[in-house]
């Protein structure tokens, strides 16, 4: 006999945006930085955030509860991984795409059923006018939220590729799309034999080189300023894009893909990483989530399978492809030419 159906799944994930606003908050009120500094009593949170009393409490075991606080008698503490990755002040912090979320996603996906509708992004380019980078760079304060962001959500994908990789075989690389550096970073610490270039818009180059000089290792990293909608991108024996095919339509996609191929020597190698979804659309949620979230920040773009990649490489002209998994919901499809 087939078990009666419960509506919980469906009250759990119809109201988890309680869940993840109370998470935003308290990174944004920094909470797990100032528990960083060691367990304390609801009172002393209370004064150090600057909270109204009635809902402090609620706010604190709810927390406790969701498994992002401990508490013992009436002290609160960090778990061992908002301590590791929530304190602002330590290396380790992936804070950025959720400051990011907080302050830009979570108003923009309040408008999802219009852009369901209206197929149109929901965010500060809703209604026309230049694309996503052009805005946000516009602003150097949330030229820098984004950048931050993106070292957040991919910082575990970075790791795991500059490991994972065979780079024995390899000499020098080059991200496109960098952002502030973070997987160039990660792969030449890893492997003291490379020399890399971080390729991305003019106006990320300080950024940039303020991570790879803090990192200690910008006698190997070097900025290449560009637009890939102009500019070929710069000959390597490895390119790497990360997040970048999602943010475009198909022709940019290909377009993007074959300026990689152009780049590469015989036996080089593509590497495409994000939250690629499984091929039969079935079971990462995340990436197909993150698609939609595509639909809300960009005009054209879209996350897609390894079966969709694989055939883009293809036709761009490589010879084989293989897909491995890196950490959560992101894997990589490598491209040899
Ligand atoms: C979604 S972010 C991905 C950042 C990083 N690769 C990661 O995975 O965390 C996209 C990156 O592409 C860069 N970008 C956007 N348009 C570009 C263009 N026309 N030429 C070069 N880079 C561009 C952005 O500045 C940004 O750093």
């Amino acid at each position: 006999m087939s078990a009666q159906p419960t509506p919980d799944t469906i009250i759990q994930t119809g109201l988890g945006f309680w869940a993840s606003k109370t998470l935003l908050s308290a990174i944004e009120l920094g909470l797990f930085t100032e528990l960083s500094q060691g367990s304390t009593n609801s009172d002393s949170i209370v004064a150090c955030l600057g909270l109204h009393p009635r809902g402090a409490r609620d706010f604190l075991d709810a927390l406790v509860a969701l498994g992002f606080l401990n508490r013992t008698g009436d002290q609160y503490s960090n778990t061992p991984e908002t301590e590791l990755f929530l304190d602002r002040n330590k290396p380790s912090y992936i804070g950025g795409i959720l400051e990011m979320a907080n302050h830009r996603l979570y108003p923009a996906w309040a408008h999802l059923s219009e852009a369901l509708q209206a197929g149109e992004p929901q965010n500060e380019i809703k209604g026309g006018g230049p694309g996503l980078f052009e805005t946000l760079y516009a602003d150097h304060a949330r030229l820098k939220e984004f950048l931050a962001a993106m070292t957040g959500i991919s910082h575990g994908a970075n790791q795991a590729i500059a490991r994972a990789f065979p780079w024995t075989n390899h000499r020098t690389f080059v991200d496109v799309g960098t952002a502030q550096g973070d997987l160039a970073t990660q792969i030449a610490l890893a492997n003291p034999h490379l020399r890399g270039f971080g390729f991305d818009l003019p106006e990320v180059a300080p950024i940039f080189e303020e991570y790879v000089a803090h990192a200690g290792i910008d006698d190997r990293l070097t900025f290449q300023s560009g637009d890939f909608f102009k500019h070929p991108i710069p000959q390597a024996d490895v390119v790497l894009m990360g997040h970048i095919l999602h943010d475009w339509d198909l022709p940019t996609k290909k377009m993007l893909i074959g300026k990689a191929f152009d780049a590469i020597p015989i036996g080089g190698a593509l590497i495409v990483y994000e939250a690629i979804i499984d091929d039969d659309r079935s079971k990462n949620s995340f990436g197909l989530l993150m698609s939609l979230n595509m639909l809300i920040e960009t005009r054209g773009g879209f996350d897609y399978t390894f079966a969709d990649c694989t055939a883009w490489m293809m036709e761009a002209g490589f010879s084989e492809t293989r897909a491995e998994p890196l950490v959560g919901p992101d894997s990589m499809v490598i491209g040899i030419k």
